[in-house]
């Protein structure tokens, strides 16, 4: 069993606090699309992409499911979600809710290359560095956190807690 730490990790007003400013960093870079990593991401990207507010930034919400024939399994991932978006010469933006060990944010920006985009950066709410098995670095983190499980602002445990609007620790009773 498991249930929330007694406060919250991090508060709605400190996230808040930081999207401003994390914005304002990314504003500086002009992305054509965002693409954001479903389903833990949806907050984050929809509260970070309203305050970039630019007309011609696009957004779609991508899957990554790994190829079924193992003989294609080389960390390749399959990617759904772009819809009639072409990301060939553009500057993407990828927006994942956590990374922790690296797989998924490495199979992904793999995979996007090889659809021909100008350039590819990368964006995590929160960084586990210390989970890392991969290499792989995001390019903007919004806050750096221990080896802790988290949950809520969009990220769950089977399904559950995302639509809380801070970052709690999920504690083992
Ligand atoms: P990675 O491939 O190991 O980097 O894992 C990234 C994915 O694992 C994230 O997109 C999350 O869905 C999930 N994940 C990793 N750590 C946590 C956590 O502390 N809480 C909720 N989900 C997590
Ligand atoms: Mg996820």
């Amino acid at each position: 069993m498991y249930k929330l730490s007694k406060a919250p990790l991090i508060s709605a007003q400190q996230i808040d606090t930081r999207l401003e400013s994390l914005a304002q960093e990314l504003k500086a870079f002009d992305f054509d699309v965002i693409l954001s990593a479903l389903t833990g991401s949806y907050m984050f990207s929809a509260d970070i992409s309203r305050r970039i507010a630019n007309p011609k930034l696009q957004i779609a919400f991508i899957k990554a499911s790994s190829y079924g024939d193992s003989t294609e399994s080389n960390g390749k991932v399959k990617i759904s979600g772009l819809g009639d978006i072409d990301i060939k010469d553009k500057r993407i933006l990828v927006i994942d809710d956590i990374l922790d060990t690296g797989n998924t944010m490495k199979s992904l920006v793999e995979s996007l290359a090889e659809l021909g985009p100008a350039s590819i950066k990368t964006c995590v709410l929160l960084n586990k560095e210390s989970r890392r098995v991969v290499d792989c670095h995001a390019d903007f983190v919004g806050f750096e956190i221990e080896n802790k499980f988290v949950v809520g602002y969009g990220l769950d445990y089977a399904n559950d807690y995302r639509t809380l609007p801070e970052i709690w620790t999920l504690e083992e009773v």
